[in-house]
């Protein structure tokens, strides 16, 4: 079979809506369905490291948030935050561990490609998990290769400034993969820091993590993340850097600051998840609470059979074929089933003339 005229044209001269019509016509986005998503987000409005590097100059701060999956992607980029990170925090958020470290290479992928279909305009950042760079320059830079290539992500972040982590910094840049550091609480290396335990509380801590940040800048990242450090700390550090710091439970003085999606959400209200949000961290919502009370009223409503009513059953069957229906059940030998039809029926029917159309 030919392919339609249309198609045989050059799109090159096609009119841009005309031309965005055809390939919605040729692609398998469902659109205007049941299941119909929300709409794509403005590809040429990408965020770089350009726009940070012109936000930071201007003393704009720098908006962070992480995100595991379509939606919370999809809310990120509506919300116009600047950069999402695919944090290793999924371990403990999505995947319920007690720390970060049993995520794996694999899961963060599947997190990533989810985080890069739902944010469009926001910079990504995808989080190396432990155990996938420690080993060696070589490991490092397969793991952000691949957290690229696979998981659809702008930028990697690693933890720590130990030696052998800012040569892979470097080798990672080198690679030509831009890098964010993470200072202060790496939560990667709670086996050595003895828990989750803020940093740069004395001199010789603070000190380090100044130093730290520096020489990640050396190595050629683009900002560092500074976590649990005292604000005056994060002041010296912000101000030593030319490149952006991102706090986290690190004090107003940073270029930018970070949360957690399910933390400032407030979506952890069962009394073991409240216990784990960080004392540093806002909730600007109770958002767990408000899905408690829907799925316990969704119980209720199932349970008591007003859920679906008629307002969420639209798929309607005229009485005609609804007879010629249970002429044919009746011919398959199921007059249980024919009868059943009937009897719902007549319920719609009832309810339709004493509550008027579409009410539940
Ligand atoms: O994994 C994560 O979410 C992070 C942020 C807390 C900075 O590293």
């Amino acid at each position: 079979m030919g392919l339609p005229a249309y198609l045989t044209k050059s799109f090159s001269t096609l009119k841009p809506a005309t031309l965005l019509r055809h390939l919605r016509f040729m692609s398998n986005v469902p659109e205007n369905t049941v299941y119909g998503g929300p709409k794509p987000q403005n590809p040429h409005q990408r965020v770089t490291l350009t726009h940070l590097k012109q936000k930071h100059k201007k003393g704009d701060p720098i908006t962070v948030v992480t995100a595991y999956d379509y939606p919370s992607a999809v809310h990120l980029d509506t919300a116009g935050i600047d950069v999402c990170l695919v944090g290793d925090s999924a371990a403990m958020v999505v995947h319920g561990h007690d720390t970060t470290l049993p995520i794996s290479l694999d899961e963060m992928l599947v997190h990533c490609r989810a985080v890069a279909r739902g944010a469009k305009r926001p910079l990504l950042v995808g989080d190396l998990p432990f155990g996938s760079y420690e080993s060696s320059s070589n490991q490092a830079v397969d793991t952000a290769v691949r957290i690229l290539k696979e998981g659809g992500m702008d930028a990697i972040k690693l933890e720590g400034g130990s030696a052998s982590r800012i040569t892979a910094a470097k080798a990672i840049v080198e690679a030509g993969i831009a890098v964010m550091g993470h200072v202060g609480l790496t939560p990667q290396a709670i086996s050595v820091l003895g828990g989750f335990r803020p940093q740069g509380k004395n001199i010789s801590s603070a000190v380090k993590v100044v130093e730290t940040a520096l020489a990640l800048q050396e190595a050629g990242c683009f900002s560092v993340v500074l976590e649990c450090v005292p604000a005056p700390v994060a002041a010296a550090a912000t101000s030593a850097l030319k490149i952006p710091t991102i706090g986290i439970g690190a004090g107003p003085f940073c270029s930018g600051q970070v949360l957690v999606y399910h933390d400032l959400l407030g979506m952890m209200q069962h009394p073991h998840h409240a216990k784990v949000t960080p004392k540093f961290c806002k909730q600007y919502a109770h958002v767990g609470d408000v899905i408690n009370k829907a799925l316990v009223e969704y119980k209720e409503e199932v349970a008591n059979g007003s859920f679906p009513g008629p307002a969420h059953s639209p798929y309607k069957i005229s009485e005609t074929e609804i007879n010629g229906f249970m002429s044919a059940l009746q011919k398959l030998g199921l007059d249980k089933a024919a009868a059943s039809t009937a009897a719902a029926a007549e319920k719609i029917k009832m309810s339709v003339s004493s509550n008027g159309p579409a009410n539940d």
